[in-house]
């Protein structure tokens, strides 16, 4: 691991306007996906969303990666976890042309929307009262010694009729006026378990072809489906940390030492212009997913570079930087300038703050309103609840103290 993070203090290299194909990127400061467990209970925006994607279109980013959005029912991870479907591609639709309209009146830029489309695999819950997962193998990690029963392992049949549920739920995130979909293969869920299926027998597990091959298809049926302009993309566990057999990208006997050339062999399938990197799980090495020490920070930094650094036409969006809390922008300037990614997104940080990309293009971040990574939007999504920043925003604060 590299010992040093590039910090710059010249953050106007994140003013800079980003290309790819017919999109513009207003600024290089993007917001995380980051879920709010807050639509109603058919999975539609509701009051608390659009209270947060209107702060977060205010904030300036010129590229907001929407929450994770699930495309089937079975797959939500909570009762009101957001489910795009045709009953209510209006409101989605909606919610999309307040964000424009903030953003251009706010700040003068029209942000690039991307949605992550997920099942949520391991951690369904839809009902929100017992845990119905959906898992591609059996994992001693997750599971102990007391293994999850043989009818919890999704079908062969089941991920073939999936592929093609990412293509609809991308033709209805097209016609909600979204720029592109990430068909999310991150933190556990569902493609991302099925990326490290060595023990699964069959076409979806075992061999790189075998557990690649969900993802590979998935991007060829949404590709299809789409017109060329929309973005097809995927927020990806580059690395898991868990040893093999139950980890992608590490390295086969070296307990959790990376070993990121089968996510380079992906890459090169799958031909992603626009890539956002995390790795980790956010219910089990959280520190990995969500640093909150230096060492978490130096691991994605270095992790990420060399990504960017394999494929220097990618647009790669970087991850985990709010724990650098009001020298996070300088980070951001860092990476951008030596080359880290092109576009660095903030989650923790944009609860909290959601002004911050604003702020930090005009050299006047507030500490007061940093984040201070405290984990209590986390907590009070595990205990059932909406959730936002318990520290910087009364609605959320008072959440909290009633229910952790
Ligand atoms: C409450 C909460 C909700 C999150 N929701 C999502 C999500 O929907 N999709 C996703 O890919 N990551 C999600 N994340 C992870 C963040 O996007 C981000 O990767 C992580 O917080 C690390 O970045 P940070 O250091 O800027 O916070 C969530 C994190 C938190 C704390």
């Amino acid at each position: 691991m590299s010992n040093q993070l590039p910090f710059s203090t010249n953050t106007q290299v994140l003013a800079q306007p980003l290309t790819i194909g017919p999109h513009t990127f207003a600024n290089r400061l993007a917001i995380q996906p980051m879920e709010g467990a807050d639509s109603t209970l058919d999975g539609t925006p509701d009051e608390l969303t659009h209270r947060r994607y209107r702060r977060f279109a205010a904030g300036g980013a010129g590229l907001i990666w929407i929450e994770a959005c699930a495309i089937v029912n079975e797959g939500r991870a909570n009762p009101r976890h957001m489910y795009l479907n045709k009953n209510n591609v209006d409101a989605y639709a909606r919610l999309v042309s307040e964000i424009r309209e903030i953003s251009m009146r706010e700040c003068g830029i029209n942000p690039i929307l991307i949605l992550q489309a997920t099942h949520a695999g391991r951690y369904s819950k839809p009902q929100g009262t017992e845990r119905t997962p959906v898992i591609a193998r059996n994992n001693p990690i997750f599971e102990g010694d007391t293994p999850l029963p043989a009818k919890y392992i999704i079908s062969d049949d089941e991920l073939k009729a999936l592929e093609e549920e990412f293509a609809n739920a991308s033709v209805l995130a097209q016609k909600a006026g979204i720029d592109g979909v990430d068909i999310k293969a991150c933190h556990g869920y569902l493609v991302s378990e099925l990326l490290a299926a060595y023990t699964r027998p069959g076409p979806y597990g075992g061999s790189y072809e075998n557990r690649t091959c969900f993802l590979r298809n998935a991007f060829q049926a949404t590709r299809a489906a789409v017109n060329s302009s929309f973005i097809v993309t995927t927020r990806m566990n580059i690395y898991d940390a868990y040893p093999h057999p139950y980890g992608f990208g590490v390295k086969e006997g070296h307990d959790i030492e990376p070993d990121l050339s089968e996510t380079i062999t992906l890459l090169k399938d799958l031909k992603p212009q626009l890539l956002n990197i995390t790795m980790g799980n956010p219910y089990q090495n959280s520190h990995v997913n969500r640093p909150g020490d230096t060492e978490g920070v130096i691991r994605m930094h270095d992790l990420t570079k060399q990504i960017q650094t394999t494929f220097p036409e990618m647009a790669v969006v970087g991850s985990g930087v709010s724990f650098l809390k009001e020298r996070s922008g300088e980070l951001a300037a860092g990476y951008v300038e030596t080359g880290v990614c092109k576009i660095v997104g903030w989650g923790r940080m944009s609860f909290a703050y959601p002004n911050f990309a604003r702020d930090i293009l005009a050299n006047n971040f507030d500490k007061k309103q940093t984040c201070v990574c405290c984990a209590g939007c986390t907590k009070l999504m595990r205990a059932g609840q909406s959730t936002g920043c318990a520290i910087r925003d009364d609605l959320y604060n008072k959440l909290y103290k009633e229910h952790c």
